[in-house]
């Protein structure tokens, strides 16, 4: 399987002045332990880690230090997520038929998780790890006004890894820039184009690393793990 790392984003909401994948958890910078899970995962054997090429040196140094099996490719990262994967779309060997998307920041996603979705999407042409909601969602206005309470039982937390069929995913990346659609994972696109997307069971510890209390959370659950 082959899997697209988006990893070209700042450290804006980690109050970080870099790269927040570069920060150190556990005695590791955050994408080491997403790379460390990527390279246990038996299912997974090309890997695009989508970044900004002022960070290559760090991935690069990263990537020798950890000693992995799996040959790695650097890809220029965009101005948004989206840009980032379509950019990684392009770089995929062409006999690629289904990848995977998994975000850099999400360092605690485990090999099983991998695994269950690179098998699930040889069955589906598009798939999200996902876990319900725990809490009651409420829809705001601008005015801090509550204006619905959509059923709980019908909402999941979108996580990565994601699946699709590469061919679905470069029409639908191509109609969003056509129609300026502007989405923060790429199921979106698919809905958005109209094809269905399936739910495979996520992991209640599949964070994403977004503030500094999600970097404590990762550090308590790296140590817990070891
Ligand atoms: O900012 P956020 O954590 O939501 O980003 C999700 C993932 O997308 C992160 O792994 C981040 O590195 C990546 N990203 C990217 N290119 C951007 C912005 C974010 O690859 N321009």
């Amino acid at each position: 399987m082959h899997l697209l790392i988006p990893a070209a984003g700042s450290g804006k909401r980690m109050g970080a002045d870099r790269n927040k994948l570069l920060l150190q958890v556990h005695s590791k910078p955050l994408i080491a332990w997403t790379l460390l899970a990527t390279e246990a995962a038996s299912s997974i054997s090309w890997i695009g880690i989508v970044s900004q090429p002022q960070d290559w040196d760090e991935f690069k140094s990263i990537i020798a230090d950890l000693k992995l099996k799996k040959t790695i490719e650097l890809i220029s990262g965009g101005s948004t997520r989206q840009e980032s994967v379509y950019n990684g779309l392009q770089a995929l060997p062409s006999h690629a038929k289904q990848v995977l998307i998994h975000d850099g920041a999400r360092c605690l996603a485990t090999p099983d998780l991998f695994n269950a979705c690179s098998e699930a999407i040889l069955n589906c042409f598009g798939l999200i790890a996902a876990v319900p909601v725990k809490d009651t969602i409420k829809v705001v206005d601008d005015n801090g006004i509550i204006r619905s309470t959509p059923e709980r039982k019908q909402l999941w937390a979108a996580q990565t890894p994601q699946g699709f069929d590469v061919k679905l995913l470069k029409q639908c990346h191509a109609e969003g820039i056509r129609q300026g659609w502007e989405v923060t994972d790429d199921a979106a696109l698919f809905e958005k184009c109209g094809i269905e997307v399936t739910i495979v069971s996520g992991e209640e510890t599949n964070l994403k690393i977004t503030t500094p209390q999600d970097l404590a959370i990762a550090e308590f659950i790296l140590s817990y793990r070891e």
